[in-house]
This record gives structure tokens, sequence and C-alpha cells, in this order.
């Protein structure tokens, strides 16, 4: 525990005793929005024995003395007053260690997120034995009021990056989603570093045997004071997107640009240099870059993912990989051959069909043969 932190002692003790789900509110001047918040959770959650963890970075409006009162009244809320540390994710993650309940909602305090939602996300964990239950706004049920059109595609194009770049992502239709309920027991095997706002993509991309389920839930209007999610967040998000995938996907295009060099050398030695017909050469080449690719990316790009050991398990990963590129090979020999028949050099035929073939191969690696959407990984 950092020096400058203020507990809120009082409560700090009410939480002695276990209780069945923890709500961690990451709060910066929402003192207008708090008191409500509180009051319809109560509402809401009756029946159930819950605490709230308010984890506040010393709000300037005195969001937290507001909270501490709230306390004082007999609300279950523990808050935890941040004076060194600020910024949501690490917000978020202090509060997911503070909690005590066997389920914790993350959740916004500006009413964004409604209330009444978080007893569905605990009932559908008791349903389904989910470690993680993301409210969704992508999913049937689901949606947002008053947003744009270009609001809404950005959120969507948002989304859908994460599905590129991030394999693990792809287990729900909102990876971006601020609410969500997660199992303690896996927030306490997870070193969560709360580096970025996006606290589920981290649990995501770190726990990627966690089972995964889904509430629809309507994002509503902010009721008081404004976002804090700027230009700069979108910046930072896409770096976080390639920070939580372990850099495959620039490992990808590296791995892939090489392959390009091994594939013309091969091309051009095989039809340049010794007059082979394009009906082998293409193949050829093609088949050398295959390889070469997969040597890379066994040993690199998916590095320790293989979950088949031994030279066997290389084999067949090998076999697999060639399945998975029958799509890219297709378009490379047919715009490859096709080019160099219709008389455009047989080099930059050659590289156009190696481009046109490499997004698939991409998409088809991470999802079709290394699994990574649902790898159930060692230590989790
Ligand atoms: N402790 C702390 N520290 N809390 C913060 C900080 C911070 O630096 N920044 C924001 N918060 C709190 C806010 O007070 C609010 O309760 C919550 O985090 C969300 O912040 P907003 O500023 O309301 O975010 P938003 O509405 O733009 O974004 C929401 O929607 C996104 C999806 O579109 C959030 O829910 C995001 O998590 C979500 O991804
Ligand atoms: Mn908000």
């Amino acid at each position: 525990m950092k020096n400058g932190d203020k507990r809120d002692r009082r409560s700090a003790k009410a939480g002695g005793s276990s209780v069945s789900l923890s709500i961690v509110v990451p709060t910066f001047n929402e003192a207008e929005n708090i008191k409500l918040l509180i009051d319809r959770l109560a509402r809401a959650l009756r029946g159930i024995s819950y605490e709230i963890v308010i984890v506040d970075d010393n709000s300037p409006d005195g969001t937290w003395r507001v909270a501490q009162e709230l306390a004082r009244k007999g609300y279950p809320i523990r808050v935890i007053r941040r004076i060194s540390e600020r910024g949501l994710g690490t917000a978020i993650v202090r509060g997911l260690r503070e909690a005590q309940g066997e389920f914790i909602v993350v959740m916004d305090a500006d009413l964004q997120h409604p209330p009444e939602v978080v007893p569905k996300l605990y009932e559908e964990a008791l349903r389904s034995g989910a470690d993680v239950v993301v409210a969704s706004r992508y999913t049937k049920g689901g949606g947002v009021k008053g947003w744009s059109r270009i609001r809404l595609l950005i959120s969507r194009a948002a989304s859908l990056l994460a599905y590129v770049l991030l394999a693990e992502s792809r287990r729900t239709s909102d990876p971006m989603s601020g609410f969500f309920l997660v199992r303690r027991s896996l927030v306490e095997r997870l070193r969560l570093e709360g580096r970025s706002w996006k606290v589920l993509l981290e649990i995501l991309a770190k726990a990627p045997g966690a089972r995964v389920s889904e509430v629809p839930y309507v994002f509503e209007q902010r009721r008081s004071g404004e976002s804090k999610l700027g230009p700069r967040a979108m910046l930072d998000y896409v770096f976080d997107l390639l920070r939580l995938g372990e850099y495959r996907a620039l490992k990808f295009v590296t791995v892939g640009a090489t392959g390009t060099v091994v594939n013309l050398a091969v091309l051009w030695l095989l039809k340049g240099v010794l007059g082979v017909t394009e009906y082998a050469a293409f193949p050829a080449a093609f088949e050398t870059s295959l390889t070469w690719n997969f040597f890379l990316h066994d040993r690199w790009t998916f590095r320790g993912k293989r979950r088949e050991p031994g030279p066997r398990g290389w084999l067949r990963y090998w076999a697999r990989y060639h399945g998975a590129a029958l799509g890219s090979m297709t378009s490379y020999l047919v715009i490859g051959i096709g080019l160099t028949k219709l008389g455009i050099n047989y080099l930059l035929a050659g590289f156009t069909g190696i481009v046109v073939g490499f997004l698939a191969n991409y998409l088809i690696s991470q999802y079709g043969v290394w699994s990574l959407h649902s790898q159930a990984s060692r230590g989790d």
C-alpha cells in the first residue's frame, strides 16, 4: 500500500465480514452522481449481501467526502482515497484487490451503467458458472442512448480493431466495456497492472482460459459532470491492444515481410535463373515461404502457445498451418500465375498475390491454428 493513501478506517472495519458481491466504482469528480448511484444500487441489490468499494483519486469536488458521509449513514461502502496515484486503470485494479466479495462488478459512477443491470450480471454468473460476465452494448437487447452516428462508428471500429489485434477479445461482443463482473478467485490469479483504461481487455488477454458470458444493457447518457475520455485515450488504446497481445500483430507482419523476400527469391531463382515454368515456380515459392513463416511464427510470434510439444506437435501444427493457408495459397497462385500470363512481371505478380493473401492468413492463423481465442492457458 502506498504511504499517501488514506483509508476510511470505520468502513474498512465493516468490510471484515465477507460478502457475495463487491461493486468497484472508480470515481473522479462524481460528487453529484454518487448519492443517486448508491441509492439505486441499494434498491437493485435488495436480498444480496454486497459492499461498494469507491476508489477516488482525491477528487477536487470532494467525491470521497460525499462517499464517506454515506458510509457513516450506514450504507455498505468502503472509500479508498488515493493521494499519490491517478488513473482509471490502476484505480480499478486497486478496487479489485480490496474487494472481498466472491464476485466483483466494476462500473462507472456517472449512471451511464444502469445499477439495475448489476443483479443481472450476478445472476448470470451464478447461472452460467462463468468467470467473467460482460455487460454488453452490442449484443441482442443492448444499445447506446443519444450517440451520434460518428461516435457509434468509432466505437464499432475500436471493437473491430480489438478483434483483429487481440484474438482473446473475441469472446465478447463489447471488448471495450467498462461494465463487467469478474470472479474474485480469477482476479487473484492474474497479475493485473491497470496500465490501460480497459481492464476488461487486460483480464481477457491474461486469462485466455476464463469462461466469458454476457448480459445486454443500454449505455445511458451521462447524468452530470463530464467524460474524461479524450482523443489521447484512443491512441493509447491501440498501443494497449498491441501490448496486451504481446505484440503478436507486429511480429506477424515482420515475419510476413521476411517470408515475402524468401518467396520472391525462390521465384527468381526458379523462373528467372533456371527458367522453370510458372506452374511449378509459383507453388514451390509458396511452399518454401510458407514453411519459413511457420518456423518463425512457431518460434517467435506464437512462442509458447503451441499446445502439442515436440516434433510431432510441430508437424501437426505445420499441417494445420497449410490448411489455414489454403485461402491465401489459392489467391496467391491465381493472382501470381494469372498476372504473369497477362504479361505482368512475374515478381510483381507474385508480390501482389502475397499481399492479397496476407490478411486472410493472419486472421486464420490466430483463430484457426493457434486458437488464441479459446486457449486453455497454463497457470489460470
Ligand atoms: N479513480 C479514478 N481515476 N476514476 C476515474 C478516472 C481516474 O483517473 N478517470 C475516470 N474515472 C471514473 C469516472 O469518474 C467514471 O466513474 C468512470 O471512471 C468512467 O469515466 P468517464 O469519464 O465517465 O468515461 P466515459 O464515459 O468516457 O467512458 C466509459 O465508456 C467507455 C465505453 O464507451 C467508461 O465506462 C469506459 O470504461 C468505457 O470503456
Ligand atoms: Mn461516463
